[in-house]
């Protein structure tokens, strides 16, 4: 079986929520993404936890600092041997060429974290742009601006949806990374995502990963809905 490119939003409170709901899965070796809420409250003890067990994270601490700072942090990052972590564009070329010499700084056996970027956070419209941010150029442009300067800064790929990947592919190529959250099952009741997609239209619009969440972890059967969404995303 192909490695998972599915990563499952581990959205818990506590590391016992964690390991209740990773125990589901038996031997399956997933990709897990870590947010801020999860991080902040179970920290480091947590993530080793998670790796030990075998499975892959995406760290998903969105960093935006000084270029001196960002480094730094992420030298320790490096030094958890996460797979995936993440920075925002908007901090610049300069900020995100520091992140990647921190996690080079900071790797264990020779690889590297991923580093992608968040271009424009989901929920900020043109509206917000132009009377906030003084920003005026259309928000897809901003969007893809932004991944250009990721991509120039020789981060890996970005955070984005599914319906944007496409053009970001086209413009910058399909090793660069796009992450795509906001993902339903055509069956699924859960739907506070403004603009959502099924994993196989995420395949077809060039989805490099998914990050999936509710959907999942919801689920009255989570290993059966990881695996259906599995089997539309990656299968034959
Ligand atoms: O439950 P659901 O599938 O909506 O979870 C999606 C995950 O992706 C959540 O952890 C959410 O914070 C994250 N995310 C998102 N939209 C973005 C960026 C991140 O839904 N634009």
């Amino acid at each position: 079986m192909e490695e998972s490119r599915i990563c499952i939003a581990l959205d818990f409170k506590t590391k016992n929520d964690v390991e209740e709901f990773l125990k589901k899965f038996g031997d399956e070796k997933l990709y897990v993404k870590v947010g801020m809420e999860l991080f902040y409250g179970e920290g480091i003890e947590m993530v080793k936890m998670i790796k030990a067990m075998g499975h892959k994270i995406f760290l998903d601490l969105k960093l935006h600092d000084i270029p001196n700072t960002v480094k730094s942090a992420m030298r320790q990052l490096a030094k958890l041997d996460v797979d995936i972590v993440n920075v925002h564009a908007s901090g610049g070329i300069e900020m995100m060429k520091a992140a990647i010499q921190g996690l080079e700084e900071g790797k264990q056996g020779g690889k590297r974290p991923l580093c992608i970027a968040v271009t424009c956070l989901t929920s900020l419209d043109q509206d917000v742009l132009d009377n906030q941010l003084l920003i005026h150029e259309p928000l897809n442009e901003v969007v893809l601006k932004w991944a250009e300067n990721a991509k120039e800064a020789g981060l890996d790929g970005v955070v984005c949806s599914p319906l944007e990947s496409k053009l970001i592919h086209d413009h910058l190529g399909m090793d660069f990374l796009t992450v795509t959250p906001g993902i339903r099952l055509a069956t699924d009741s859960v739907n506070d995502q403004k603009r959502v997609t099924t994993p196989a239209m995420a395949k077809e619009l060039t989805s490099s990963y998914i990050v999936v969440g509710r959907t999942i972890t919801a689920s009255a059967d989570p290993l059966a809905t990881y695996k259906q969404v599995y089997q539309d995303f990656q299968g034959e």
